[in-house]
């Protein structure tokens, strides 16, 4: 009996991980370019309010959408950093992750067959939410020549009468490019015009390079009351693992349905983490601004490394910590449709090197490979170093 839970797949990052995790515990190095998890310790002063937070005995049931000392504190950090106008703190629900975030954001505005708009390449997850949520997705292209920027008038040609939410995430995952604003006023223009919404993701907003600007959607004019904004702490603060993500929503019925979601999914986020995030966004930013250095140093190495091989092209991220790239028909390993699989395989077997195929992006992605920088420089410098040399190796 089909289910829609069986359009999901169990993802192409999780397969290759665990064949990496596998080769680990046969006694081999590997390095992990698979997969955005950030090398870095959570900041001490997180680490210390949640273990405070145990002392005190804060291991029960809190309020389903956050306690109130870190809903306070997202509502301070999203009207003041992020320029939304948000009436108060009830407008802000604590989630499991920005994942399950955007999984009751698609679930609360979307009707079987409602469609949303989104960018392709873009991270699995977004299109298999729409779609567990019964929606259908509509993959608009990001081009390499136009450097993954999105292109508004391709925005509004995807645009039919089933036409619910425009997705917007910057700085976007797995090509790394920073939607600026010009670009950002077109869309919400057009999201007006149409009279749509805006599900922003912006997870990656404090891993952004080359003092390139961040933008939230939300706060411009035309994208004002159509926007609902997802946020993660997992790579501002390195807090992956403890899962803590926010949403942010200021339409009184859409605020009730996801209010209704979080109850009768996770009802509330782990307590102590809660106590971890509200001292994270409170306390000083040192911690994100360093890791957004070191991972910008990252970026530098990875690419200089993989522009010593003729194999791929890879396009240089301004924020997220993802290097996106091509791979020429030349290379011998060159195994033509399913070749960003043949060149992940390869690699893994031949250098313990971990990578994400461009198929699991989305459509017509084949010939296209993502590398991460979130591991740490030590592994970054090494999968450079072996890059060029492994892939000239390769055998037709
Ligand atoms: C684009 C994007 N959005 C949201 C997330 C959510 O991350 P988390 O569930 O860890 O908060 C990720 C994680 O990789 C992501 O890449």
């Amino acid at each position: 009996m089909a289910n829609i839970v069986d359009q999901v797949s169990l993802g192409a990052i999780v397969q290759v991980r665990d064949r990496l995790l596998d080769q680990q515990a046969k006694g081999r190095k590997i390095l992990r370019l698979e997969s955005g998890d950030p090398s870095f310790d959570i900041p001490a002063h997180a680490r210390e309010a949640m273990e405070k937070a145990l002392r005190d005995g804060q291991t029960h049931y809190t309020a389903s959408t956050g306690i109130p000392a870190l809903r306070q504190a997202i509502h301070r950090k999203v009207t003041t950093e992020n320029k939304l106008e948000v009436p108060g703190p009830d407008n802000v629900i604590v989630t499991n992750g920005g994942m399950n975030g955007l999984y009751i954001i698609f679930r609360a505005l979307l009707d079987p067959g409602d469609e949303v708009i989104l960018p392709n390449p873009m991270w699995t997850e977004i299109a298999e939410n729409i779609r567990l949520a019964g929606g259908v997705p509509v993959p608009v292209r990001l081009r390499a020549e136009e450097g993954y920027l999105y292109a508004p008038a391709d925005i509004e040609a995807a645009i039919t009468a089933r036409t619910r939410a425009i997705f917007i995430n910057t700085p976007h995952n797995p090509t790394g490019m920073v939607v600026r604003r010009k670009t950002m006023e077109e869309i919400a223009a057009i999201a007006e015009k149409h009279n749509l919404l805006l599900v922003s993701d912006e997870a990656y907003e404090h891993v952004i390079f080359d003092g390139e600007e961040h933008v939230a959607i939300g706060s411009l004019p035309a994208a004002k009351g159509r926007t609902i904004t997802v946020h993660s702490l997992s790579k501002t603060y390195a807090m992956s693992g403890l899962r803590l993500g926010y949403v942010i929503a200021t339409d009184d019925l859409i605020l009730m349905r996801l209010k209704k979601l979080v109850r009768c999914t996770i009802n509330g986020v782990n307590s102590v983490t809660q106590y971890g995030a509200a001292a994270a966004i409170n306390g000083p930013q040192d911690a994100t601004l360093a890791m957004a250095a070191e991972y910008q140093a990252r970026r530098d190495i990875l690419f200089a490394g993989l522009e010593k091989s003729p194999y791929v092209k890879a396009f240089k991220p301004s924020g997220a910590f993802y290097m996106w790239a091509s791979i020429s028909p030349d290379w011998p390993g060159y195994q033509g449709k399913t070749d960003d699989w043949s060149m992940t395989n390869y690699l893994i077997d031949q250098a313990g090197i971990g990578s994400a195929p461009g198929s699991a992006f989305g459509p017509d992605n084949e010939g296209y490979i993502r590398f991460a920088f979130s591991c740490s420089t030590d592994q970054v410098r090494a999968a450079a170093e072996l890059l060029p040399s492994v892939l000239q190796a390769a055998k037709a």
